[in-house]
């Protein structure tokens, strides 16, 4: 990695300052817990500050309140170390932390243009559509300009890519780099990956993910996709709610991590047929509510002859639009004919009438 990503300069990302916080500075834990922690995988202040209760009571065989208090101890310290907001913070601070967040370009400026101005750090970004639609390619493509300079589009930065379908493809990165007359190999280095395979792996690999985080100097995590081992697993078992509340704690340590560390998380997932859509497309992301309110920005794509189409399904701040754009070998590309500029508003109306739609 260069010195600018070392020197933590390029992103006011708190990890980098971090070192110096050790996790015995946290008031209330001494060794034994320090060493309880350490075996729990617990290694940093921030490890602990973004752990769940629940997670933690058991790891580390305490009450709730215990792992409770530890946590907010842990949070206590970042906010007086100024890594961390206040439980309060003025708008205009809000408005000053937005500003350390940063994009990475998609490799289609329509695209970049829909999400205004590419995925953005400090959020869940999911893109949901049938097989085919592009998911996989957009996660490739993120890999190869995530490695680019900040002027370029990109975050300077290594990418962390979870695969939990096995359809990672180091070829397909290296075809879209040299497309793009980027040096392949300095982007291969940058892109660490991990086959996940059953749904147990993929919940202790996020519990675990702020370190591979500072590990690989990521700041795009991706996850491709969210739902399809817990959906295997648990399917017909009559544990949904289960399965759901899995997901939901999963989800959350992700919104953390995106906020605490100033990454990208970017979450690919799969649609199931809606047959009680009377009007408009008869499908809707899969996972229900608990993926839909953990994304801040949704964005459903469908298959258009050789196209593609993106719609920002649920945002913030968005507007509701949609766009067009293509895969060649350079990855997520712009279509030909219509350049760069495609996005189209849509009524709110309409929009509301989706929504509506896509909701349990
Ligand atoms: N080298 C390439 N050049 C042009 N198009 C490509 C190339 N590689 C893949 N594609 C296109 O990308 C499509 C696959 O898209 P992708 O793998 O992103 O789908 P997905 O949305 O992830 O689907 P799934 O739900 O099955 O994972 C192929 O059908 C093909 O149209
Ligand atoms: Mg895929």
């Amino acid at each position: 990695m260069n010195n600018e990503l070392e020197n933590g300069e390029m992103s006011g990302n708190s990890q980098m300052i971090m070192i110096d916080l050790d996790i015995q500075d946290i008031e209330g834990i001494g060794p034994t817990t320090a060493k309880k922690l350490k075996e729990a995988g617990i290694l940093s202040v921030m490890d602990l500050a973004v752990a769940s209760t629940d997670e933690l009571s058991v790891d580390i065989n305490s009450s709730k309140e215990t792992a409770a208090s530890y946590i907010i101890a842990a949070q206590r310290l970042l906010r007086e170390s100024h890594l961390l907001d206040k439980e309060f913070i003025t708008a205009d601070a809000a408005l000053q932390k937005r500003k350390a967040m940063l994009r990475c370009a998609t490799g289609s400026t329509a695209l970049d243009d829909l999400l205004l101005g590419g995925i953005e750090t400090q959020a869940v970004t999911e893109f949901y559509g049938e097989f085919g639609s592009g998911k996989s390619q957009i996660c490739h493509t993120l890999c190869a300009i995530a490695r680019q300079p900040v002027e370029n589009g990109g975050l300077n930065s290594g990418v962390i890519y979870i695969d939990t379908e096995g359809t990672f493809r180091p070829e397909r990165v290296e075809q879209i780099a040299r497309a793009r007359e980027l040096d392949p190999s300095e982007i291969l280095k940058s892109v660490a990956v991990c086959k996940v395979y059953n749904s147990s792996h993929l919940e202790l690999i996020v519990k675990d993910l702020g370190r591979y985080i500072d590990d690989f100097k990521a700041k795009i995590v991706i996850i491709d996709s969210i739902i399809s081992l817990h959906r295997a697993e648990f399917a017909g078992r009559g544990t949904l709610a289960d399965r759901q509340q899995r997901l939901n704690g999963m989800l959350h340590k992700l919104i953390r991590l995106a906020e605490i560390y100033n990454i990208a998380v970017i979450i690919t997932n799969q649609v199931q047929s809606s047959p009680d859509t009377f009007f408009g497309d008869p499908t809707k992301a899969a996972g229900g509510n608990v993926i839909g309110h953990a994304s801040t920005y949704r964005i459903y794509l469908r298959k258009s002859g050789e196209n593609r189409i993106a719609k920002m399904m649920d945002s913030p701040y968005h507007p509701y639009s949609d766009t067009r754009f293509t895969i060649t070998e350079k990855g997520t590309d712009d279509l030909e004919e219509t350049g760069k500029k495609s996005t189209s508003k849509k009524s709110t109306s309409k929009k509301d009438k989706e929504i509506e739609e896509i909701e349990e």
